[in-house]
């Protein structure tokens, strides 16, 4: 996915934000090797749950990161509906967090010389913690100062004699972190993010993730209050998004296979929350809800 530009707002023209990860059911490469299926699960839970920890990474969790962590919460309109219980924490679904649901099968890796992976941050972060690794590595194997040129074979065929360039630490340093940037920058972050260049910076930018953890914000939609149910019976769409600019969430139409819908509801699409309890519907065996 690239996290990027996106908020209920923005969705319909953000076209270049995409969560390829997301495409359900997912068959993937767990970190062991195998293929699973991910399941929802496995990346949200309602904020006041404890996280599922398959597919994190304790290195990842345990780190402090320089940016901003929080989700883009629209404020409670305290004139329009009257929260009908206290919070509890287990209506909305907390934001997906890189290092407890993406790291143990998404590596930062940058070179294989190392086996651990790059901070999960700011480019610049990024840089200083490459830099440092270069810079303890050098001076522990010297040797590696001498390095051999791309054997290039010349016209005629024959291979030259093997050359080698001696670098200065400070040589080596600077083209191994060029190196594992590349590789970062180019590939790697790039999976999930909408980098973009500026010409007053050598790093790229990242775009700010922007993840949306309330979209009804005249409304406490409970999740709690709908646990019997499988996901999926309300955010169909999810088994089939490749885009973090699709919209996932269920539309009136939806609600009403349940409830019946209260008074002056008509301009409610997906955006107030405001129905009746479920009215004698019957859904999965049976629910005979109070009128
Ligand atoms: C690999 C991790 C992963 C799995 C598995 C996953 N999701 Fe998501 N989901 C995300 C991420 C990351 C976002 C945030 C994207 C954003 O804010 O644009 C998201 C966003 C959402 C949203 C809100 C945003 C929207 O565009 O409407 C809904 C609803 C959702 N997922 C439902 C589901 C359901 C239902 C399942 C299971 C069928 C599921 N997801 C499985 C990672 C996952
Ligand atoms: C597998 C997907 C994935 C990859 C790969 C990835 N990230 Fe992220 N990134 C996320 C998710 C999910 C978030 C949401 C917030 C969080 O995890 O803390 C995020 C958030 C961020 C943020 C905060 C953005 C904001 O809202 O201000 C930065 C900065 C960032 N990532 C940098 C990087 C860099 C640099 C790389 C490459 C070294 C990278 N990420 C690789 C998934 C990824
Ligand atoms: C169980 C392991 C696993 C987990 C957990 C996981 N991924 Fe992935 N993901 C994969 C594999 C394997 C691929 C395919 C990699 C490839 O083709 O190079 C992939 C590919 C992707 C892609 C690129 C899709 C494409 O088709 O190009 C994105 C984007 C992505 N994941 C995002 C995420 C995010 C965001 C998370 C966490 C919220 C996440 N993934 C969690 C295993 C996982
Ligand atoms: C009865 C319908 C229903 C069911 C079942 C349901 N959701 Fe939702 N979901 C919604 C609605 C409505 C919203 C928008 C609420 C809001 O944020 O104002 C939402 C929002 C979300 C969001 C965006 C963040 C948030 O909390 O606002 C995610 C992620 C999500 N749901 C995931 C899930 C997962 C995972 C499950 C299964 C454990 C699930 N949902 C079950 C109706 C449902
Ligand atoms: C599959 C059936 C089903 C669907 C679909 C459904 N609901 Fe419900 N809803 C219920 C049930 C059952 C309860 C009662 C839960 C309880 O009393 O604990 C409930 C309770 C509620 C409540 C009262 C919550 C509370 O805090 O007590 C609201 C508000 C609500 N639903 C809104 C919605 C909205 C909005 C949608 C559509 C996005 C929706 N429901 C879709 C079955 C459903």
């Amino acid at each position: 996915m690239l996290l990027s530009a996106f908020s209920p707002s923005t969705a319909s023209q953000s076209g270049d934000s995409r969560v390829r990860g997301h495409e359900l059911p997912s068959q993937r490469r767990g970190p062991n090797g195998l293929l699973v299926n991910l399941e929802c699960g496995n990346c949200h839970r309602p904020i006041a749950a404890d996280a599922d920890l398959t597919y994190s990474d304790p290195k990842y969790r345990a780190a402090t990161v320089s940016y901003s962590e929080t989700g883009e919460f629209l404020p409670l309109r305290l004139d329009s509906l009257k929260a009908p219980k206290p919070v509890t924490g287990r209506e909305r679904m907390a934001s997906v967090k890189f290092a407890n649901a993406c790291a143990s099968c998404h590596l930062l890796t940058f070179d294989k010389r190392f086996e651990e992976g790059a901070p999960h941050d700011q480019p610049e972060v990024v840089h200083a913690f490459l830099l440092g690794k270069f810079q303890q590595y050098i001076a522990a194997h010297p040797g590696e100062l001498r390095v051999q040129r791309d054997p290039n074979r010349d016209l005629t065929g024959k291979t030259p004699a093997p050359s080698f360039r001696v670098l200065t630490p400070g040589q080596w340093i600077t083209e191994g972190t060029a190196e594992a940037e590349e590789l970062l920058w180019r590939k790697t972050c790039k999976q999930c993010h909408k980098l973009t260049n500026s010409p007053s910076s050598s790093r790229p930018q990242v775009a700010a993730a922007k993840e949306t953890t309330q979209w009804m914000p005249h409304a406490k939609f409970d999740h709690d209050a709908h646990r019997g149910f499988t996901c999926v019976s309300c955010h169909a769409k999810a088994l089939t998004s490749t885009e973090a600019s699709d919209i996932l969430l269920p539309g009136i139409a939806t609600c009403k296979t349940c409830h019946a819908a209260g008074p002056g509801h008509a301009e409610i699409q997906a955006s107030r929350a405001a129905y009746r309890r479920p009215v004698k519907i019957a859904f999965n065996g049976s629910l005979a809800g109070e009128a």
